[in-house]
Order: C-alpha cells, then structure tokens, then sequence
C-alpha cells in the first residue's frame, strides 16, 4: 500500500483503498499495473530477506543458519478477461503476472531441497488460487516446451485458497500450478524461499543457480555480502525422471460411448473427448482452449464440469462453456472419422498449438 500511495495519482490511490487490492483491475490499466508490480518487487528486494529471516525464526523451529532465497516474488493475478486484454504487459512476467504451468520450480534454477512460502496480502479463493498435485509427491516429471510435458497425468490436485495475512508452506519439489483466474478478483500474494541445508541442484552450473543468503548475515537490508558462494554447491547427485503416463482409453463407436460408466472420461479419436454424466455421454473438443492442455487427462466434478488439468479451468459437460464464458470447447457427437481422416490425422493425438494465453 505504501508503493501504491507514492506512486499512483491520489485518486487513482484512494479509489484502490476504498475497493481492496482484489479489484485493482478495475482501477489500474494493464500498463500500469505492470509499473505498480515491478515498484512492489523493487521496494521489497531489500527488505525481504530480513522480514522472511525473522518471521522464519518466530514461525519455525530452525536452527541458527537457514538460507533465503534472494529473490522477492510478487505476485498480482488478473481475472481472465483481463489478462487477455493486457496480454503484451503481462505475458513478460511469467508466474508473476501471467500464469504458470504445471512445474518443478527448480525448472527455474530454484534448489531442489526449497520450501515456498506463500503469503496472500489479499483474499485467495478457490477460482483463482495456487494448484498443488500431491500424488506426484516424491516423482520429478520431464519437462515439455514450457511447463509439464503434455503427456503426464497429474492426479487430483489440491487448491489453495487463502484469507488475508494466511501463509502456506510447500516444498518446491512438489509439481504445482497457477489456476486460471476465472473469479472476478485479482489475487495478491508474495513468495519467497528458504532452505534448511545448503541449497542442493541437479548440477553444478551456477548460471543457473538461483542466490541464496546465509540467515546469519542478512540484517535488516541485503547486501551481495550476505549472499552464499554458488561453488562449491551440494549436487542432487541421483535425480531420476519418472514419467506418469496413462493411457487414455478410445472409444469410437456409438455401442462403446453410449455404454461409458458414469462418470468415465475417455479419448474419441485424436481430437474429441467423450464423457458420461447423470446417464448420459458428452462429446466435447478434446484440448483445453487456453494452453491446448488434453482435457482426457482432467478430472469431472460431481456437478459435471471437466476440468482442465493444467490450470483448472472448469467446463460444463451439458454445453462445453467455460467458467470463463470466453473459453468454451465445441460441444457436440462429431462425425464418424472417415479412413481419409485417420489417414490424414496419422494417429496422432497432439494438441493443437494454441494461441496464448
Ligand atoms: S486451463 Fe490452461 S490449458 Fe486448460
Ligand atoms: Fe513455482
């Protein structure tokens, strides 16, 4: 709030104090929220360390010498619409003000042995929060283009949601997400990351290390003197890929997709999804319009939405329109694939590329 009263117009201020930093996407343009983030991230970046050393050492039981991450996150997510209409902005500031995939954080340089701490500054609800996938716990997935591989089956996630002033603690090894904001809220949240040991990675490679403090000599500011030396580093030595496929079952036929038990998602050709709610089968587009994520690899609730499995984006079975009303998957039995389509699809079950966001 003390960023925002020295650098917005009053008004501008006074209208984001009186609706709540969850609407300041109703008060600030894209460009401007862009400008508001990166002061919040610059006025912090001294001061973070401190304020995570001693909230660390009121909060846990940790011994003398910890390590901070030095890197400060904050983090402001739109509504949908939102991001879409301020995409050139966002998209720059991937996690932060656009979203995440599926992903291992140490993906991004961070130590394999991290803990997340994430702290809401505002509401954080169920529609627009933080996705953990606690059945890969203790697997490290392989990578695709930008985020999990296509092919990998998250199991059940766990969504994150949060009052103001709540912190959540998860270690970074666990496969998590940002969910698609299709609340009509901004979530505001601040990160930042501890180790207990020494910062371990898959390799010794130091460009792509993230900093680290030693908790011993961070005081109240940060200097490059607190930083620990990235060599020697612990090595991960042993860092097997587990990939978690499943096949996905194809049905083709009219006999097969009438007789799917209740509430079976199944693959109809590469380009369809089929699936049974309350007695009756669903065909609908089998990749997720946003990211193209395959949607034979999501989950249906018990009120018949297919959710997507990379950012949780909920689609009615009935109609195929998203909670977000600008994604909808087309909806509908197609025709029969002719042996000119298998022929010309070659099998093949990719998703389309899609366009971002
Ligand atoms: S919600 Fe992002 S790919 Fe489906
Ligand atoms: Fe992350």
């Amino acid at each position: 709030m003390n960023v925002a009263r020295a650098t917005l117009p009053p008004s501008q201020f006074q209208r984001l104090d009186r609706e709540g930093f969850e609407k300041i996407h109703t008060v600030l343009a894209a460009t401007e929220l862009e400008k508001l983030y990166l002061d919040v991230r610059a006025d912090l970046a001294e001061r973070f360390p401190g304020f995570v050393k001693r909230m660390l050492r009121r909060a846990l039981p940790l011994p003398e010498r910890f390590f901070i991450n030095a890197n400060t996150v904050v983090r402001f997510m739109v509504p949908y619409e939102e991001l879409h209409r301020g995409y050139a902005h966002f998209r720059k500031h991937l996690g932060k003000l656009d979203l995440h995939g599926p992903h291992h954080d140490y993906w991004q340089g961070v130590a394999t042995n991290a803990i997340n701490i994430w702290m809401a500054l505002g509401r954080v609800l169920p529609g627009n929060g933080l996705a953990l996938y606690p059945d890969l716990w203790g697997k490290t997935l392989p990578r695709g283009a930008s985020h999990v591989r296509d092919d990998q089956h998250l199991g059940t996630p766990l969504v994150v949601s949060c009052e103001p002033g709540d912190v959540v603690f998860f270690h970074s090894h666990h496969m998590h997400s940002s969910i698609l904001n299709h609340t009509d809220e901004t979530r505001f949240v601040i990160t930042g990351r501890f180790t207990v040991d020494e910062p371990r990675h898959p390799r010794q490679d130091p460009a792509r290390q993230a900093d680290y403090f030693d908790s011993e000599r961070v005081g109240e500011t940060t200097g490059a003197e607190a930083l620990i030396p990235k060599t020697p580093l612990a090595v991960d030595a042993s860092f097997p890929i587990t990939s978690v496929t499943r096949r996905v079952r194809d049905v083709q036929s009219a006999d097969e997709l009438a007789a799917l038990a209740e509430g079976e998602i199944a693959a109809h050709g590469p380009r369809h999804v089929a699936v049974r709610h309350e007695g009756r089968t669903h065909v609908l587009s089998r990749f997720c319009p946003h990211q193209g994520a395959d949607l034979s690899l999501g989950r249906l609730t018990p009120d018949g939405m297919l959710v997507c499995p990379w950012h949780l984006h909920p689609f009615d079975v009935r109609t195929g329109v998203g909670a977000c009303p600008m994604l909808r998957l087309d909806c509908g039995v197609p025709p029969r694939p002719t042996e000119d389509d298998t022929a010309r699809d070659g099998g093949a079950s990719g998703p389309p590329t899609p366009e971002r966001p």
